[in-house]
C-alpha cells in the first residue's frame, strides 16, 4: 500500500524525509508568518542513516516518508546534529522504535540529549573532524558550536558533497516544494533573511568565523541541507554570500523607528522624527508596535545603522508592545547600531527614561539627548522631533562615509 506521505530524492543516496508544519505561527516568540518544515534525512549507503529527527508530534509524517523508501527498523545508526526539541522531539520514541545500532552526536549533544531526555542508552560522541565510514561512502562531522546551540554540528557526505547544516542555512517556511531552484528568489532571501535575524543574529561574529573555516578547509559543497527550509542546490554560494554579509551588520542609511503611541502624540513624534530622518538624508523605516511584530523589527535592524524606540508613559513604565521588542531584541545582541529614545508624557516623562536605559543595557550609543514632549506636541515640539531625525541623519551619512 502507497505510504501517505512519500520521501523526496535530494541525490543519488539521500532522502528528505521530514514533516511540513503548515500552522507553525510562532516559533518560541519568533512570528512564523509562513510556517516551517522539521528537516530530517535518510542515507541509503551499506549502512541506513537517519540524519536528524522532526518535532514529537510530527513522527508519524516522517515514519511514513521513511516507509516510502525503506522499513524504518533497517534503520543502522541516527546522527542527531542539534539537540533542540524540533529536531529531537520524537528521537526517544523512534530509538526505541527502530532500535538502531548506534546513535550519534557531537560531545555536546551527548550531553544535551542524556540531560534533556534522560536517555539510559549510549550516545557515541563523534568529535570535531572525526570520520565514519558508511561502508562505500564516507561521513564527516564538524562542530558549530554556539550556532545556534552548543551541541549543534554538520555532517559532510563527502562522497555527494552534501552538507548536512542543521538549523545555519534554514528558514521556516511550509511549502510543497523542496529546493531552493523551486521558490522564489524573493521569499528564499527575504525568510532566511529574517531567519537570521531572529535565531543567529546572537552568534554573528562566529558565523564570520564559521565561513573563514569552512574557505580553509576547502571542503567542496555541491548541496546544503538544513533542518529547515528547502535544500540549497542550485547555487550554494547564494547563502554563503547572503550569511557573510549579514554576519558584518555593516550599518547602512537606515533608521528603523519603532514605536507604540497611548492618545496618538508619541505617534506624531515619530512621524515627525521620519520626516527629520528623509530630508537629512537617511531612510526611515516606521514601524509602529502595534501593526509590527518583534520579529519584524529585528530583521529590519538586521542592515539598518539606527534604532530609535518610543514610547509614552503609562503607569510610570514604557508600553507592554515596547518592552516585548525592546526585551526581544536585547537577546539579539544587534551590533554597529546608533539609537534614540523619544515619547510623549503626561506627569513623568519615565518612560523615555527606560527606553534609553534598555538602548544603553544593548551596548547602543545614544546619537542624542532623549526626546521628551509633553501631552500632545505642538508644532514647536514637531519642529524638535524634524531636527532631532536630522541630527539622526546626519551622524548616521558620517558613519556610513567612515565605513570601507
Ligand atoms: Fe531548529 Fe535550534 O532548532
Amino acid at each position: 500500500m502507497r505510504e501517505p506521505f512519500q520521501a523526496v530524492r535530494v541525490s543519488n543516496q539521500v532522502y528528505w524525509v521530514g514533516a511540513i508544519d503548515w500552522g507553525l505561527r510562532d516559533f518560541h516568540g519568533y512570528a512564523t508568518e509562513r510556517g516551517s518544515t522539521y528537516n530530517a534525512f535518510i542515507i541509503l549507503a551499506d549502512k541506513v542513516i537517519l540524519i536528524d529527527t522532526v518535532k514529537a508530534p510530527f513522527k508519524e509524517e516522517m515514519l511514513s516518508r521513511i516507509s516510502s523508501i525503506t522499513d524504518p527498523e533497517k534503520i543502522d545508526y541516527i546522527i542527531s546534529d542539534h539537540s533542540e526539541m524540533d529536531h529531537t522531539g520524537c528521537l526517544p520514541e523512534v530509538i526505541e522504535m527502530v532500535k538502531p545500532e548506534k546513535v550519534f552526536a557531537s560531545v555536546m549533544g551527548v550531553k544535551a540529549l542524556s540531560e534533556h531526555f534522560h536517555l539510559d542508552r549510549e550516545i557515541v560522541a563523534v568529535k570535531d573532524e572525526e570520520k565514519l565510514s558508511l561502508g562505500t561512502m564516507n561521513l564527516k562531522f564538524f562542530e558549530t558550536r554556539m550556532l545556534h546551540w552548543p551541541d549543534s554540528m554538520f555532517t559532510y557526505l563527502v562522497e555527494e558533497e552534501l552538507l548536512f547544516s542543521q538549523d545555519a542555512f534554514g528558514m521556516h517556511l511550509a511549502t510543497s516544494e523542496r529546493f531552493d531552484d523551486e521558490i522564489d528568489d524573493s521569499v528564499l532571501e527575504s525568510e532566511a533573511r529574517k531567519y537570521f535575524a531572529n535565531i543567529l543574529l546572537p552568534y554573528a561574529s562566529l558565523v564570520t568565523k564559521l565561513l573563514e573555516r569552512l574557505g580553509t578547509l576547502h571542503l567542496s559543497i555541491k548541496t546544503i541541507a538544513p533542518d529547515h527550509g528547502p535544500i540549497w542546490r542550485r547555487d550554494v554560494n547564494k547563502i554563503l554570500d547572503l550569511y557573510s554579509q549579514w554576519a558584518l551588520q555593516r550599518p547602512t542609511k537606515k533608521a528603523v523607528v519603532a514605536y507604540d503611541t497611548m492618545w496618538g502624540s508619541t505617534a506624531k513624534m515619530a512621524a515627525a522624527i521620519g520626516e527629520g530622518l528623509k530630508q537629512g538624508g537617511a531612510n526611515p523605516r516606521l514601524m509602529p508596535l502595534r501593526s509590527h511584530n518583534r520579529s519584524e523589527v529585528a530583521t529590519e535592524i538586521l542592515d539598518a545603522g539606527a534604532l530609535l524606540v518610543g514610547s509614552p508613559t503609562l503607569n510610570n513604565n514604557i508600553l507592554p508592545t515596547v518592552a516585548d521588542v525592546l526585551t526581544y531584541l536585547k537577546g539579539l545582541k544587534p551590533r554597529n547600531l546608533i539609537g534614540g529614545a523619544f515619547g510623549s508624557y503626561g506627569w513623568s516623562p519615565a518612560g523615555v527614561g527606560q527606553v534609553k536605559q534598555m538602548l544603553q543595557e544593548m551596548k547602543i550609543d545614544l546619537a542624542g539627548e532623549p526626546l521628551k514632549v509633553k501631552y500632545v506636541p505642538d508644532s514647536d515640539a514637531l519642529e524638535k522631533c524634524f531636527s532631532w531625525g536630522a541630527l539622526i541623519a546626519e551622524k548616521l551619512k558620517e558613519i556610513c562615509e567612515r565605513e570601507p
